[in-house]
């Protein structure tokens, strides 16, 4: 398993595979994997002839009082993973590599960052964007991977290939979850047995939502309530968000008509947790 730690180098890399032929899938992570990324890594692999996988905790998308520096990084592990599924790269940049001295530039989405996670995390997609947007003309890919746990992420991801008219395909990917239905993150290492156990009701809440939609409820208040009912019956849970948002809009919605993003943010002791579900109406 190759790990490359500079930009020239890894777009050196990339324009050999180019000039043989080959296709390029992209996975951007922020490393300690788990099946959740490992479910894009096996996509992209069975989708390309080359594949790299960053693993860069990009410092740009955390807010002053975030776990920038407690987040769990293990690249040996992580490059051990890679390695399994035939990944054919590592790409793990210092910061001093991204964000030179003297950087200054920025991708910001706004409206579509206005709402749910944006709106608690100010600063938090433009990060992203600014990061993605390098990686993916570092990495030239043909396509690139995200999942549908980062539901806003993955919208405004597209939205910037789009808007920026990148040749890249986003390709976005399901949710996966333990077996118990917690959604697998690298953050879920926080947690303590108790906390754990009451995060069980985040996926829970979710499916009240889509088994209201499923029966017919329209009106977002009502589906928003149930939710709050359901999480607050766990005193180690506490609601960051509740929101219903148009599925490529971000925007909040009063009614459903058609598909809808049903986003939740709670906070289990010190640790934010997100999740959500996909209503069709
Ligand atoms: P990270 O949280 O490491 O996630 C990397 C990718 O894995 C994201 O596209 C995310 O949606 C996906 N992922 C995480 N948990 C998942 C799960 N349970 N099921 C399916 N996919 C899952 O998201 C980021 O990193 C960063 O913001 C990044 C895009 C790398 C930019 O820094």
């Amino acid at each position: 398993m190759e790990t490359i730690q500079t930009v020239s180098s890894m777009k050196k890399t990339v324009a050999e595979w180019k000039s043989e032929g080959l296709s390029v899938g992209l996975v951007p992570t922020m490393g300690f994997l788990h099946e959740g990324h490992m479910s894009l890594i096996r996509q992209a692999v069975s989708d390309n002839d080359r594949v790299v996988v960053s693993v860069f905790v990009n410092p740009m998308q955390f807010g002053e009082n975030e776990d920038f520096g407690r987040y769990p990084r293990d690249l040996d592990r992580d490059s051990a993973m890679c390695a399994k599924e035939g990944a054919d790269v590592i790409f793990s940049p210092p910061a001093s590599e991204m964000y030179p001295s003297g950087f200054c530039g920025y991708v910001d989405l706004a409206a579509m960052t206005d709402g749910l996670c944006g709106a608690k995390r100010p600063g938090h997609f433009r990060g992203v964007c600014t990061v993605v947007m390098k990686l993916l003309n570092i990495a030239g890919p043909d396509r690139a991977y995200f999942g549908q746990k980062d539901a806003q992420q993955l919208a405004v991801v597209k939205r910037m290939a789009e808007d920026f008219n990148m040749d890249v395909e986003i390709v976005g990917m399901p949710i996966v979850r333990e077996a118990d239905g917690l959604a697998m993150s690298s953050r879920n290492s926080y947690l303590s047995g108790e906390e754990r156990a009451a995060a069980l009701s985040i996926n829970r809440a979710l499916a009240e939502a889509a088994k209201l939609c499923g029966g017919g409820c329209r009106d977002v208040r009502h589906i928003k309530n149930r939710i709050k009912a359901v999480l607050s019956g766990e005193p180690l849970l506490r609601v960051d968000y509740i929101e219903v948002a148009g599925m490529d809009t971000m925007l909040p919605l009063d009614m459903l008509d058609g598909r809808a993003l049903c986003a939740v943010a709670v906070y289990a002791g010190k640790t934010r947790l997100i999740d959500n579900v996909v209503l069709e109406a």
